[in-house]
């Protein structure tokens, strides 16, 4: 019996992971740029952390983590998503007591969810993100979209919306929540069981839920924007202040809820507009989390940041036909005729190598024909071609194909002259 992959998961082959080296090149570069570091966390965590930072009464944690115990006894936790373990690490290495401040960090990783696949969705993605931790100024939040917007806009992606909304302050949250709960109490009975149970645990989730998103009171429910207090609603205005001062353009929605519990003040995504997306139109997810630094026991810090994940950036790049042509083109390939020509043939594929140069030889002792072939295939350079004859006379043929054109070169300098024709850009 043949073992194949995982339901959810994908095999990215050479071809197309050029594709994936790209984009995340492009995504490190424009965070290098606006100061964001990278960090790197385990891809299990304890189980406790999501628990505790994404939410219990989250879809998330309630259904979709692929949790284990170990030999040890412990139960442990495939991560999510990324911003958990990134505010561990924050807390755990005290990150918050370094010289420079805000903490302005980026990630790229695996993440795991147990979710029903279809195009976008899958059960391993990989997440690109951004967290900035310790400022509560409303620039980081313009900041941070305004990053974010950059890569897709770096990558080729157009007809993009950004939605944001504010999920106001605890006193907001709590004033609005009461109305929530008052709004859908005397009809709960109609809903399904999850936001039955939903209703006293948190009644912002039911605006979330996939199964009774047609129920007539899901478009009356009292909004958020109506319950924000002073500072809440003022905050939110400085953040659309910024961002119209960068003139990017941006929709207030203010039943945007997000899926995850950490959220306060700004929360946003970005919609994929335009056909081929089928059901799945968002592309990235983000917003402040002023409460979680403190829940994972470290010291009351703001936080904000955004994740997106490669393949539903890959769909957008695709349905817009903005797929990079990455192709893989080698410096030089190397033919030998004859037996006595191979070690030298060897040896100069080596240097080649050694002094930066990307080259490539047969190995499967085809015939000269075949080997040229072979170099067409790999789309090189330059083809040198070193017989017995050559080889005594210390010469070697190179032939540019791009141009046809032959010419013998010194083997001496044969290095050399490719290194100067291929980085003098010739
Ligand atoms: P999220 O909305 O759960 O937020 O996920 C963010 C993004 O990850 C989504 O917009 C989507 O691009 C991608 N994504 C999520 N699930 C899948 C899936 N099953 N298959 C493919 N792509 C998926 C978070 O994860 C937060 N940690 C974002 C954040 C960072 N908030 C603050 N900082």
């Amino acid at each position: 019996m043949n073992i194949q992959i995982p339901r959810g998961t994908q095999d990215i082959l050479p071809g197309d992971v050029e594709i994936w080296q790209y984009i995340e090149e492009t995504a490190k570069k424009v965070c290098e740029r606006y100061n964001y570091q990278e960090i790197r966390t385990p891809i299990f965590e304890h189980t406790e952390l999501f628990q505790r930072g994404v939410g219990d009464t989250t879809d998330i944690v309630q259904k979709e983590m692929y949790t284990f115990t170990d030999r040890g006894e412990r139960s442990l936790t495939l991560r999510p998503e990324g911003t958990a373990g990134v505010v561990r690490a924050f807390v755990e290495h005290k990150l918050f007591g370094q010289p420079s401040q805000p903490t302005k960090l980026f990630y790229t990783g695996p993440m795991f969810r147990y979710e029903r696949p279809q195009a976008g969705r899958m059960r391993q993605f990989v997440q690109f993100g951004v967290e900035a931790l310790g400022s509560a100024d409303p620039a980081i939040d313009a900041e941070v979209l305004s990053l974010v917007m950059r890569i897709y806009k770096e990558l080729g992606v157009s007809n993009l919306k950004l939605v944001i909304n504010s999920l106001g302050d605890t006193e907001s949250r709590t004033a609005h929540r009461d109305a929530l709960m008052n709004h859908f109490k005397p009809r709960i009975d109609e809903f399904c069981t999850d936001c039955q149970s939903r209703l006293e645990k948190n009644p912002l989730r039911i605006l979330d839920c996939k199964k009774d998103a047609k129920h007539p009171l899901m478009g009356t429910a009292p909004s958020i924007l109506e319950y924000l207090n002073e500072e809440s609603s003022q905050y939110f205005e400085q953040v659309k202040a910024y961002l119209d001062a960068i003139e990017l353009p941006y929709e207030v929605d203010p039943t945007l809820v997000r899926g995850l519990d950490y959220y306060n003040h700004t929360a946003f995504e970005l919609m994929a507009e335009g056909d081929g997306f089928g059901a799945i139109t968002t592309l990235c997810g983000g917003g402040r989390y002023n409460g979680l630094v403190e829940s994972l026991g470290g010291p009351s810090t703001p936080g904000i940041g955004f994740a997106f994940s490669i393949e539903r950036l890959i769909m957008a790049l695709k349905g817009q036909n903005q797929l990079p042509n990455v192709t893989n083109q080698i410096d030089c390939y190397l033919v030998a005729l004859g037996e006595s020509a191979k070690p030298k043939t060897f040896a100069l594929l080596d240097q080649l190598r050694a002094n930066g140069l990307k080259a490539e030889k047969d190995y499967l002792d085809r015939k000269m024909k075949a080997q040229f072939k072979a170099a067409d295939r790999l789309k090189a350079r330059f083809t040198a071609i070193l017989g017995e004859e050559e080889l005594e006379k210390k010469v070697i043929n190179v032939k540019d194909m791009e141009t046809g054109e032959q010419k013998q070169v010194e083997l001496d300098s044969f290095v050399t002259y490719i290194e100067n024709q291929i980085k003098g850009g010739n």
